[in-house]
């Protein structure tokens, strides 16, 4: 019978679906939509990241394969960039590996370390990569509950023995995608700790690492003792260089995580093209304020939007950290139905909490992709409709 795999059967991307229809069908209506859906960039990385991007296309061995685990120059690059920001020292031989975007990493980590069978734990809610990757290796998630209570941090010492026996691998991420939470220094410590009890590898995916508003830099993973006897942590140029469209990501860490997603990846991909690679190691390495600048704007953005809403009288914690919002919902509707009621009736279009779990239900998340003053004035629209 032609069908298609079963794994299939449980990646939903249903939620996502559905807003984007129910958001097109009003603008084949005529209607203007601010769209605070997708977190996709909607600036460009700076003049000179796309100078450096222009000039590596002059180079005539630009249009080669490129090798599957990247050059050596971005890969320096990354190492120099963690030494600086984290004072974490790394071979970039085989301690970091060059991706295609976070994406690459994330979806490709379950084939290179999990079998079927195998328990992977994954927060919920989270970003729904990390379940989905499970199904695809054939391994099973088991869900963290990351609650406000919590500081949507998880509850290691709740997950019962025998899932821990069964368990492979952790993944994390903070700050936080959808919660916006960030983790405390002592946090990661107790993940590694809790990783060689049980006998887990542990993926840390710090996609908004750089987007942090406190003075100190974000905690990283890597940075803790013992962190590369277990794990990796995943950095992408996405969001902190605006570079999404570009794919550029990298992985650091622990050496046999690294070359076994390599080999995976070897099978799958010639790598990032080399020019991509050039401009991204210009941006990690030159620091010409263009990564405080990135976190200046997504802090603006915050205050814009989330002023009126909370003057109005709803009770949104103010994010820390990260590029989105996510506002518990301050009626009885649940979280699909809340984001329906916004985008007919105040035009904005955000995503349904329970898109990213069933710990996502009460929430909707806003991500902050537009221009401070259009933020603002989507607010103001929230706000009548909320009476
Ligand atoms: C938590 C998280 N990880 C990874 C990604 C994907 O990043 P990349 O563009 O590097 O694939 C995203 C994108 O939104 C994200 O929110």
């Amino acid at each position: 019978m032609r069908t298609r795999a079963k794994r299939l059967d449980h990646i939903g991307t249903a939620v996502f679906f559905e807003m984007e229809t129910q958001k097109s069908a009003l603008q084949a209506q005529g209607r203007t939509v601010t769209d605070l859906g997708i977190g996709s960039p909607d600036q460009p990385p700076a003049a000179f990241i796309r100078q450096a991007l222009q000039d590596a296309l002059e180079d005539p061995a630009a249009f080669g394969y490129p090798r599957s685990q990247g050059t050596l120059g971005f890969r320096q690059a990354a190492v120099n960039f963690l030494d600086r920001r984290y004072q974490v020292t790394l071979d970039p031989e085989t301690e970091v590996l060059t991706l295609m975007g976070a994406q690459d990493g994330l979806s490709h980590l379950t084939l290179a370390l999990i079998d079927p069978g195998d328990i992977v734990l994954v927060p919920d809610p989270g970003y729904p990569i990390y379940e989905a990757s499970v199904h695809l290796a054939g391994g099973t998630p088991y869900p963290l509950p990351l609650r406000a209570e919590n500081g949507f941090l998880p509850d290691l010492q709740a997950v019962p023995e025998d899932i821990l026996k069964r368990a492979k691998l952790l993944l994390l991420n903070y700050p936080n995608n959808p919660t916006t939470a960030l983790a405390p220094d002592s946090f990661f410590d107790e993940v590694i700790a809790f990783a060689k009890t049980y006998d887990l590898w542990v993926m840390h995916d710090a996609a908004y690492s750089e987007l942090s508003f406190g003075a100190e830099p974000c905690p990283s993973f890597l940075s803790k003792a013992g962190a590369k006897d277990v794990g990796i942590e995943i950095h992408s140029l996405s969001k902190t260089f605006h570079y999404a469209g570009a794919r550029l990501a990298f992985a650091a860490g622990n050496a046999d995580i690294l070359k076994a997603l390599a080999v995976v990846k070897s099978n799958i991909d010639y790598g990032v093209f080399t020019p991509v690679q050039v401009a991204g190691a210009v941006a990690l390495q030159d620091d010409r304020g263009h990564i405080a600048a990135t976190r200046e704007l997504y802090q603006a953005r915050r205050d814009a939007f989330l002023g009126p809403l909370q003057s109005a009288g709803w009770a949104i914690p103010t994010p820390q950290a990260t590029m989105f919002v996510w506002a518990p919902i301050p009626s009885k509707q649940d979280s699909r139905a809340f984001a329906r009621h916004l985008l007919t009736a105040a035009s904005v279009a955000c995503v349904p909490g329970v898109g990213f779990g069933a710990q996502g239900e009460g929430f909707v998340r806003f991500s902050l992709v537009q221009d401070a003053s259009v933020l603002r004035e989507a607010a103001l629209r929230i706000v009548q409709v909320l009476g």
